[in-house]
């Protein structure tokens, strides 16, 4: 089942953080098992050792933490903060299904921030890292203010035994002083949706049209193809609901292949549905104009 539902059909959940007690290994053991995909492969903890670990004491000490997530007043989910050293903490997050797409990661990763940075004043990151599909979670890092610092190459090993990439991010004191993983006014985030031509208004149609993007900050970037269109790249900035960039790619025609430039206007907006549309104004650099509306496409 997708996690990706409209958010006009999902309400955002009630959160908070409290200390795991041996009581939750049970369940612990269920949402590890429920929420373990091959992004994110399970702990394999066994309920008692779990129940004895949490009773000595092993996941409340200052190099390691688990928190149970509560969210609507259920258990949702748990989240373990470990620290390298006094300076430095990873963390890890598992939410069950039942909630996902519904904000609570974004908001665990606020918690954790405000409980962490406030408890432990040498604490200068906290750090997390993000199978490089892991779409779900690199839009919780952008929500909760967290930068994309790095790509790490083969670091994650897959149930398959194949390695994959993760992408690391990172909210510092001084991120988390100003306040940037509260900061809600972000406006949209088009990091790991995929768009598709619905309509051409104006200008030559690009039937099977594609687009990816990828979003941090102010900063998008998108693959594209279609009809006659090759390796398209657009690279812009997104102010409020406005992207305007730049863009290449390749035309394929019956007397052979050219690369074509431009730049574009794109007005990016929510359906009643739920689902984002953008309203793109286009231009290339000989003079060729035209509009289109594109369809964010959901899966499953
Ligand atoms: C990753 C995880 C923690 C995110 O938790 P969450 O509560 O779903 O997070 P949020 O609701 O705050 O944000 C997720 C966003 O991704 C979106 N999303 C979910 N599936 C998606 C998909 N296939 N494509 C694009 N977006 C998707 C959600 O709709 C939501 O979008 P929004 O930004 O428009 O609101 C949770 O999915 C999980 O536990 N996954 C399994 C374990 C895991 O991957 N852990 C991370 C490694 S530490």
């Amino acid at each position: 089942m997708s996690d990706r539902l409209p958010p006009a059909t999902r309400s955002r959940a009630e959160v908070h953080l409290r200390v795991l007690v041996p009581d939750d290994a049970a369940w612990v053991v269920e949402v590890d098992r429920d929420a373990s995909t091959s992004l994110a492969t399970g702990f394999a903890w066994e309920p008692n050792t779990l129940a004895a670990e949490l009773d000595e004491g092993r996941w409340a000490s200052e190099e390691r933490w688990a928190w149970a997530i509560v969210a609507d007043g259920r258990p949702g989910g748990f989240a373990l903060v470990v620290n390298s050293d006094p300076r430095a903490a990873d963390m890890a997050i598992r939410i069950s299904h039942a909630f996902r797409g519904r904000g609570v990661g974004r908001e665990v990763l606020r918690q954790l921030a405000d409980h962490h940075f406030q408890a432990q004043p040498e604490l200068q990151r906290l750090a997390g890292r993000a199978h490089e599909h892991n779409v779900p979670m690199q839009r919780a890092f952008n929500a909760a203010g967290f930068r994309m610092e790095a790509r790490y190459r083969d670091s994650f090993r897959q149930p398959d035994g194949r390695y994959a990439s993760e992408w690391g991010y990172a909210l510092t004191r001084a991120d988390w002083e100003s306040g940037r993983h509260r900061r809600d006014a972000q406006g949209y985030d088009l990091h790991g949706l995929t768009f598709t031509l619905e309509e051409t208004v104006d200008g030559p149609e690009t039937r099977g049209m594609l687009v990816k993007f990828l979003q941090e900050g102010r900063r998008a970037i998108a693959r594209y193809d279609g009809w006659d269109l090759a390796e398209g790249e657009l690279a812009g900035l997104l102010v409020g609901d406005v992207l305007r960039y730049r863009f290449v790619h390749v035309v394929d025609a019956r007397d052979g292949s050219s690369e074509e430039t431009g730049r574009g206007r794109a007005r990016v907006q929510r359906r009643g549905d739920g689902r984002l549309e953008i309203v793109d104004d286009w231009s290339d650099d000989r003079g060729g104009h035209g509009r289109r509306v594109l369809i964010e496409r959901r899966e499953g």
